[in-house]
């Protein structure tokens, strides 16, 4: 874990701190991203930073850092720590400084950046990408007001409650839909569909976050999987739950974390498809492995070279 706050990297767990006066703790002024670690390369490292300063700017955190400051200290965390493999999470938070709601008492933001073992989501043991995981709609959990959802802030009581949820009632990770009936996004994966047409569709990015798997998905949708006749075409519109729900879909898949994508193969108790992994998500689990972990795909700047010191 590296600490702005302390000034540097620390590989034991049991040092992994921040304070409890740090406003990211006791009130959630702070936000987050993600990435990914493979075979000692970051992958979309910058894509996940422009998305946190987005953040940072919608949640008022001052700070001092450029786009390829934050980036350094990603680097040199993994650098510092020999880490080749992993899953990268970091915060910038209006920093420690006391109690109360004002981060006027907090003199300096903080970054603190950890890399870990990913526990699978989904159940331990199981291998949802490739058997598919049922779904059902979230019903009693609220979703967030527009601006929350669109910061990935550190406020993820609703996501969690909303995983919760879909557990008890069958499903796995839960599908919102809004108050006007068009599908939102999941616990902490954005939603796709393939509809009769064979268009893939996602909602929007209004009142949800802006993913950066989905995004990856669609220019890859549309580069690969048209010519090779998967899919006919891409789509971005609002999703009406009614209308997709049952027979009109052909595929149903949920992603996020640069290379998670769970084929949904039954939603609210009905089977989607033909109830089982079909060739879009099978295809794209395939894309997204191989540009990540393999390094095939994708453009040179989505790969930075941690420098290691052996
Ligand atoms: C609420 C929510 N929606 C969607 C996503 C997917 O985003 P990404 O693909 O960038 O991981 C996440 C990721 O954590 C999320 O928290």
């Amino acid at each position: 874990m590296f600490s702005s706050w302390l000034g540097g990297v620390v590989t034991d767990p049991a040092l992994m701190q921040i304070p409890l006066d740090d406003h990211l703790v006791h009130r959630g002024h702070g936000v987050f991203d993600t990435c990914t670690l493979a075979s000692g390369r970051l992958y979309r490292l910058g894509i996940h930073i422009e998305r946190l300063l987005r953040s940072a700017a919608l949640a008022r955190i001052d700070h001092p850092w450029t786009k390829d400051e934050l980036i350094e200290m990603v680097v040199e965390t993994a650098s510092t720590a020999a880490i080749r493999d992993g899953a990268v999470r970091y915060w910038m938070t209006v920093g420690p400084g006391g109690f109360s709601p004002s981060p006027r008492e907090c003199p300096e933001a903080c970054f603190y950046c950890i890399i870990f073992d990913p526990t699978p989501l989904g159940g331990e043991g199981a291998d949802p990408m490739h058997t598919g995981v049922p779904e059902v709609t979230v019903l009693d959990t609220p979703m967030k007001p527009p601006l929350l959802a669109t910061i990935k802030s550190n406020n993820y009581l609703l996501n969690v409650l909303t995983h919760m949820e879909a557990v008890d009632r069958g499903g796995t990770f839960g599908v919102l839909v809004d108050g006007e009936g068009y599908v939102a996004e999941s616990c902490v994966l954005n939603a796709a569909f393939i509809t009769s047409e064979g268009v893939l569709r996602t909602p929007p990015f209004d009142g949800i976050l802006s993913g950066t798997t989905i995004r990856r998905v669609m220019d890859l949708a549309s580069e690969k999987l048209t010519s090779e006749g998967l899919i006919s075409s891409v789509s971005q519109a609002p999703v009406p739950a009614d209308e997709v729900r049952g027979e009109s879909i052909s595929e149903m898949f949920l992603c996020g974390g640069d290379t998670h994508l769970y084929p949904v193969t039954s939603w609210d108790g009905t089977a989607v498809g033909t109830g089982t992994v079909g060739p879009v998500a099978q295809r794209l689990i395939e894309l997204l492995d191989a540009e990540a972990f393999g390094g095939t795909g994708g453009e040179a700047s989505d790969f930075i070279d941690v420098p290691y010191g052996d």
